[in-house]
């Protein structure tokens, strides 16, 4: 695409390296105004640092950024505001107890004076700009979720922005609120600006993006037009399929091929797309994978639509996981009202609902987070309902929890995060086997494929490696129940299958699975039944294979209940 106009942003060789680990190597990227330039990549592909860098949030070891011709350094969020730049970033930033307007003069510290009545007029005008409407009163925190991120797109557009940079936008969104994000995208790029949208929605990507440009492992491996693109093709070229000069990609291999592959590396040939984004291999933790798959099979990778599932429910036997009766109160209408699940050895059962029907509190009482008012939970023939945390999980509980940062601990190591609910296995007398721990912990971080030095701190991980250590470490204990609560958040489509596959695999191995999840294709794909949660009551349960959308779309809204 050549204009008249400059391009609104250039970045040209920017290299970033934190220790040994290079994010961002030598990284060119070009953003044309009126142009939606999707920015896509595996977890930890470098993503989130490269449009941090563009931001001011972090500093590049070396490069430069052009914007609209001219040379720019980005010393901090301040530098690129006044360059025209704004961001939502992948976790929020706005102050919960303070009005939408307070929040929006509070980003203006530091870029020039602004007294409340302009901030709540401008504030306006931005909401008018996406084609949405604000209240400019209203405290932060009691706002959705889909109505704090039009607020941060606000506050990012609130300084004269050309250039938004959104990452991972949808990740916390429910379909509806996408639909609004879209429709102001389209708004704000039909006046002339750019968007840099990151995603590992790739229909999403699809649909909204004029170019897309593929991160992996810190490099740039191909910058296309979207026009004509399936998202296929888009997993293909993020796990490693050849890109071909004109930008299209090479024939993918047949599935008998790629069921030979996977077969050849000791894998099931349904697991085929764990194996092309996590081959097995004498590979130490840190290193990364040594080949590249070069002919990934794009059919296998990129279905996000996850296999029908036969349930091989064992329902004669005692449940895996029993709930009765469990009520919560709060201060207003139960949280939880009477809901019973069961969960048979060999079966995965999905939370269906909106988010705020009471999924939170379902999982936080579940996990021994929350002590219910009445009711009782059962793993096997043990009552849980009195037991704290790690009791359950000694009673047999894997517990995969929707907050991950509130699941580790920041400061310790991937290691240590690893064995954390596991101790007990590695005491020798008084002591703790160090060689069996790190054997152990070794094994989990090359069988989930866990990108990252052991002794890293599990801050520093991206958001899918940080789910894999969760995963793994839920998983280490063959847990008799499993409750994992949106267990794809965030994760790119080759780690969300691989999760499928370990879900499943447990599930096979006669543990009860509980999903709790606001993506119904994910839940369609993946149980054996749906129970569906509104208003803290469980209003519809079916089996998957007989379900339909629209009639849980109609459940979830408390429809045809
Ligand atoms: N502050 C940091 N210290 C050390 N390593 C870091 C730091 N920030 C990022 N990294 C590493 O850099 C790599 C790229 O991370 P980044 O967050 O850019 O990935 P991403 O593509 O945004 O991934 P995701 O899709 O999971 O959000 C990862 O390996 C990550 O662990
Ligand atoms: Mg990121």
């Amino acid at each position: 695409m050549t204009g008249v106009r400059p391009p609104l942003a250039e970045l040209r060789a920017i290299t970033k390296t934190f220790g040994a680990l290079v994010a961002n190597d030598s990284i060119d990227l070009v953003v044309q105004p009126g142009e939606v330039h999707a920015l896509l990549g595996e977890n930890g592909a470098g993503k989130s640092t490269l449009t941090r860098i563009l931001y001011g949030l972090s500093q590049p070891d070396s490069g430069e950024i052009s914007i609209e011709g001219t040379v720019r350094k980005m010393s901090s969020p301040a530098d690129a505001m006044a360059a025209g730049i704004g961001m939502v970033t992948q976790e929020f930033s706005l102050v919960g107890t303070m009005t939408v307007t307070e929040n929006l003069m509070l980003a203006g510290v530091g870029i020039g004076r602004i007294n409340r009545v302009a901030a709540r007029t401008r504030a306006l005008e931005a909401a008018a700009r996406i084609g949405v409407s604000i209240n400019p009163d209203a405290v932060v925190e009691t706002l959705s979720v889909g109505e704090r991120q039009r607020v941060e797109i606000v506050k990012a557009l609130f300084h004269d922005c050309r250039l938004l940079i959104l990452d991972e936008p949808t990740a916390v969104l429910v379909p509806q609120d996408v639909g609004m994000l879209f429709d102001s995208i389209r708004r704000l790029t039909a006046d002339g600006m750019g968007v840099i949208f990151i995603s590992h929605k790739l229909h999403e990507v699809v649909e909204i993006a004029g170019r897309v440009s593929i991160l992996r492992r810190g490099k740039i491996v191909a910058s296309v037009p979207a026009a004509g693109l399936e998202p296929r093709q888009i997993a293909a070229m993020m796990v490693g399929a050849e890109v071909v000069a004109h930008g299209g990609i090479t024939e993918a291999v047949s599935t008998v091929e790629a069921d030979a592959l996977a077969t050849s590396i000791g894998l099931e040939p349904s697991a085929v797309s764990t194996a092309l984004v996590a081959p097995a291999g004498d590979r130490p933790p840190g290193v990364g994978r040594a080949t590249t798959v070069s002919s990934a099979t794009p059919a296998a990778t990129a279905s996000t639509a996850v296999a029908a599932t036969s349930g091989r429910a064992n329902t004669a036997s005692v449940p895996a996981l029993a709930i009765r009766d469990l009520t919560l109160r709060g201060s207003g209408a139960p949280l939880l009202d009477t809901v019973s699940i069961t969960v048979a050895p060999g079966e995965i059962v999905g939370v269906a609902g909106v988010s705020g029907n009471g999924q939170t509190e379902l999982v936080s009482v579940l996990c021994g987070m929350a002590e219910p008012t009445s009711g009782s939970i059962q793993i096997g023939r043990v009552d849980i309902t009195a037991l704290g945390v790690v009791e359950r999980i000694r009673a047999g509980l894997g517990r995969l929890t929707e907050d991950r940062r509130g699941s580790v601990i920041p400061n310790l190591s991937v290691e240590q995060n690893l064995v954390l609910e596991d101790l007990d296995t590695f005491r020798r007398g008084p002591f703790l086997s160090r060689t069996r721990m790190r054997t152990h912990v070794h094994q989990l971080m090359q069988r989930f494929d866990i990108r990252a030095n052991a002794t890293d701190p599990i801050r520093s991980l991206s958001g899918g490696n940080m789910q894999k250590v969760l995963l793994a470490r839920a998983l280490s204990r063959n847990p008799r129940a499993l409750v994992a609560s949106q267990p794809t958040r965030g994760l790119d489509v080759g780690a969300c299958e691989y999760v499928y596959s370990q879900l499943r695999g447990l599930r096979d191995d006669g543990a009860g699975v509980l999903v709790i999840s606001e993506d119904l294709d994910e839940l369609l794909g993946l149980c054996d039944r749906i129970v569906v949660l509104f208003s803290g009551r469980i209003i519809g349960d079916v089996m998957a294979a007989d379900a339909s959308r629209e009639e849980l779309g109609l459940l979830m809204t408390g429809q045809a209940a």
